[in-house]
């Protein structure tokens, strides 16, 4: 695990990424002694007096006025994933897919485009394919790899680039730091998803991109009891150069405030702040955060027996006869191995693999598989028992998912491809339990599969 992050809001520079998973945005309570974080289950704040109350709508004094707005348990929160992500500043949000909605309103208006790669988990995809467009913001989809495609999508009305650092479900990381300097080109802003690498693994603040956002809901959390996400903001992009009126200039919508002039340190997350969560409701509840903090403390341990267990399955598939293919970042056949080699410190949890199927005569069929596939892909998904079939990554658990038929399914065919999701595609999360039970029970249920597809 990467040792090397560098310093977030407020902590020292000596304390390594292992240390400010736990106590970074928090010391204990004061008052109380209280050592682990206290969970501020409250919608609002007594204002010591009048002026105090005004001056807090002003945003001109340090307080707490409603929950939507801010809050001190998901404060601590917002403040140990800057730190770790080596940001300026953070706001956490309802979920992943909030923390996406909160950047597109931030930056984006109607009449603006989005350029983003593929290789993009399916919510993402339909949400700008599908509910973005309502607010008339295109999304123009290019291949993750082919650079000049992004060079050629980019136009004067692009609002920000888009990519995750592993692409959900094909695994493929793009090279940042060339995506950067084409966006940075252009004057656009680099957004990334870091969900599947969190940034035990990788920081791609340090790698060119402007804005990081992730779902919380997964590694972060760990357990799989919570949904969230984060907006980490990088502190550097020249907002007001530009033209990004919601954030550098009077916003009319929040009593002229200059954000870029009130908070010079991180102005997108306090936009996000003020617009996103106090007006669409956006925000993460503080139970969600306290929760989420209690998993941030074991992150890289945790992160670090995931890679390891993720390891021995990616072997594992690889060599049995009866699966046709294996993706996983760390393999030297992984299309994209050399830039998860540069940007990431291990290859992740995430495997992508598909089943022969019936017959098993066609091993490089990925790709053309046929529906024998697509059936192997649902029945090794019913079959597995210390693995879950569900649709969430990330939990300490090793969970499966068919994402033909599940999370990419409102997806054309089309679509399915350019993402990566083959009809075969099952997708494993692997877990922190006993690497042996998980390949006895991967074993058992590939028999299964592929029996039944060849016998039925
Ligand atoms: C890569 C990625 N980003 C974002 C999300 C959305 O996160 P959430 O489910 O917390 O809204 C997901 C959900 O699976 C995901 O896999």
């Amino acid at each position: 695990m990467s040792d090397d992050a560098s310093e977030g809001r407020g902590e020292p520079s000596d304390r390594r990424f292992g240390t400010r998973s736990v106590h970074a945005g928090q010391s204990p309570d004061p008052e109380t002694g209280a050592m682990a974080p206290p969970l501020y289950q409250t919608t609002s704040y007594v204002f010591e007096d009048a002026d105090t109350a005004a001056e807090l709508y002003a945003l001109e004094g340090e307080g707490y006025i409603y929950s939507r707005i801010a809050n001190p348990t998901v404060r601590t929160l917002e403040d140990r994933l800057a730190s770790l992500e080596g940001g300026a500043g953070a706001v956490a949000t309802a979920s992943g897919m909030a923390a996406l909605d909160s950047a597109v309103l931030v930056l984006a208006e109607a009449g603006d485009n989005v350029v983003c790669s593929t290789d993009t988990y399916g919510g993402t995809t339909a949400y700008f394919a599908k509910t973005a467009t309502r607010r008339e913001i295109e999304t123009r989809f290019v291949s993750t790899l082919e650079y000049e495609a992004y060079e050629e999508a980019i136009d004067e009305d692009t609002a920000f680039v888009h990519v995750e650092t592993i692409g959900n479900p094909s695994l493929v990381t793009p090279d940042f730091e060339r995506v950067a300097e084409i966006a940075h080109e252009h004057g656009v802003p680099l957004v990334v998803d870091n969900t599947f690498a969190t940034p035990a693994l990788c920081r791609p603040l340090e790698h060119g991109a402007d804005v990081v956002w992730e779902s919380t809901t997964k590694w972060l959390h760990g357990s799989g009891t919570t949904v969230g996400g984060i907006l980490v903001d990088g502190g550097s992009f020249p907002w007001g150069e530009h033209g990004y009126e919601e954030i550098a200039g009077q916003n009319h919508a929040y009593h002229d405030v200059d954000f870029s002039r009130d908070f010079p340190e991180a102005p997108f997350a306090e936009t996000v702040r003020f617009r996103s969560l106090r007006s669409l409701g956006n925000q993460q509840s503080p139970f969600d955060a306290w929760q989420t903090l209690q998993g941030l403390e074991s992150l890289p341990l945790r992160v670090e027996k995931h890679c390891e267990n993720a390891e021995i399955v990616a072997d594992y598939l690889e060599e049995h006869e009866d699966v046709a293919w294996v993706t996983y970042p760390g393999l030297d056949s992984h299309p994209t191995h050399d830039n998860a080699s540069e940007y990431l410190s291990d290859y992740g949890g995430m495997i992508a693999f598909g089943l022969e199927g019936a017959d098993g005569s066609d091993p490089s069929a990925r790709g053309t598989s046929s529906r024998a596939g697509y059936e192997a892909g649902k029945v090794f998904c019913e079959s597995v028992e210390v693995a879950q079939f569900l649709a969430n990554i990330g939990d300490a658990k090793t969970l499966v998912i068919h994402p033909a038929s599940t999370t990419h399914g409102q997806l054309t065919p089309e679509e399915q491809e350019e993402a990566g999701v083959t009809p075969d595609l099952v997708r494993l999360s692997v877990g922190i339990e006993d690497p042996e039970d998980i390949l006895a029970d991967l074993e058992q249920a590939i028999d299964t599969a592929t029996r039944a597809c060849r016998e039925g």
